[in-house]
C-alpha cells in the first residue's frame, strides 16, 4: 500500500520570488509561516539552488526529512526543465530534479508551478469535484496553466504561450500581471487584455471552469467582474499559496 505523509514542504519557485511553507496535506492547509526570498537576478541554477536552501533555512526545515515538493516555472519532463521563459536559458534541457536532489541532499518531487497550483485547487479548492475540463491560469510574472479533466491533470499545457496573432506576441507578453504593472495599466485596461485571452482559451478548449490564481487573484473582484465569458471564472481558493500547497501534496503522495 502507498503511504501518504500527513505533512510536507512545498517550495514554489517563481520568476520574481521563491516561497515555501509546511503543509498539512490531508486538509491542504499551510501550517507554518510562509517564507519568501527574491528570485536571484538572472535565475541561474546555482543561484536558484542557494535561494531554495535559504528559504528552507528560514522555514527551519532544512534538516527535516519530511517530503519536499518543488514547483518550477518551466516545462518539466522526466525531471528535466525543457523551457525557460522567465529564468536563465541554462535551464533548457537541464537535469533540474537531480540537481536539486544532489544540492539539497534529499529526494524531492519536481513539477511545473501552474500544474501544482491546479492540483491544489482540484484537491482542496475551487475545482474540487468539478466535472469536465478545468483550466487554471496563474497570472504573475508570466502566465501559467493547468488543464484538469475530470480530476486528472494533463501536464505541461503552457497556455501562457498561445500566440496573439495581432501583435505577434504570446499571451503572457500581452496579458500577464507583470505587463499590467510594467505599463501601469488600469484594471479596466488590463481586463480588456484578459478578455481577449480567456475568450481565446474558451474558443479553443470549451472548458467547464476557469480558475484564476497568482498573487493578483487576491484582487479578483477588481477584474473578474469586468470579463464577459460563457464559462464560469472564479479565483483560486488558495490564491498565491496554491503552488506551495500543490507541490507539497504531490510530494506526499
Ligand atoms: C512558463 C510556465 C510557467 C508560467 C508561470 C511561463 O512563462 O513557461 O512553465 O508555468 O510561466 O510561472
Amino acid at each position: 500500500m502507498t503511504e501518504i505523509a500527513a505533512r510536507a514542504v512545498g517550495v514554489d519557485i517563481g520568476g520574481t520570488g521563491i516561497k515555501a511553507g509546511v503543509v498539512d496535506v490531508t486538509t491542504g492547509t499551510l501550517i507554518s509561516t510562509r517564507a519568501k526570498v527574491a528570485t536571484p537576478e538572472g535565475a541561474k541554477p546555482r543561484d536558484v539552488l542557494a535561494a531554495v536552501e535559504q528559504v528552507l533555512d528560514l522555514l527551519d526545515v532544512a534538516e527535516d526529512k519530511i517530503p519536499l515538493g518543488v514547483a518550477f516555472p518551466a516545462i518539466i519532463k522526466s525531471g528535466r526543465t525543457m523551457s525557460a521563459a522567465n529564468v536563465s536559458d541554462e535551464w533548457i534541457g537541464f537535469e533540474a530534479e537531480k540537481f536539486f536532489e544532489d544540492g539539497l541532499g534529499r529526494d524531492i518531487h519536481f513539477a511545473n508551478d501552474a500544474d501544482v497550483a491546479g492540483i491544489a485547487e482540484v484537491r482542496f479548492g475551487a475545482a474540487k469535484d468539478q466535472a469536465g475540463l478545468t483550466i487554471l491560469t496563474t497570472l504573475g510574472t508570466g502566465i501559467g496553466s493547468a488543464m484538469i479533466y475530470n480530476g486528472v491533470l494533463v501536464p505541461n499545457s503552457e497556455l501562457g504561450h498561445v500566440q496573439r496573432a495581432k501583435h505577434g506576441k504570446d499571451a503572457e507578453a500581452y496579458a500577464a500581471n507583470s505587463v499590467m504593472e510594467r505599463l501601469g495599466l488600469s484594471w479596466a485596461q488590463w481586463a480588456k487584455r484578459l478578455q481577449w485571452y480567456y475568450s481565446h482559451l474558451e474558443f479553443l478548449f470549451s472548458p467547464d471552469l476557469f480558475v484564476v490564481g497568482g498573487g493578483v487573484s487576491k484582487s479578483s473582484d477588481k477584474f473578474l467582474p469586468l470579463l464577459d465569458l460563457k464559462t464560469p471564472i472564479v479565483p483560486a481558493v488558495h490564491r498565491n499559496n496554491a503552488g506551495i500547497i500543490g507541490a507539497a501534496a504531490l510530494a506526499a503522495d
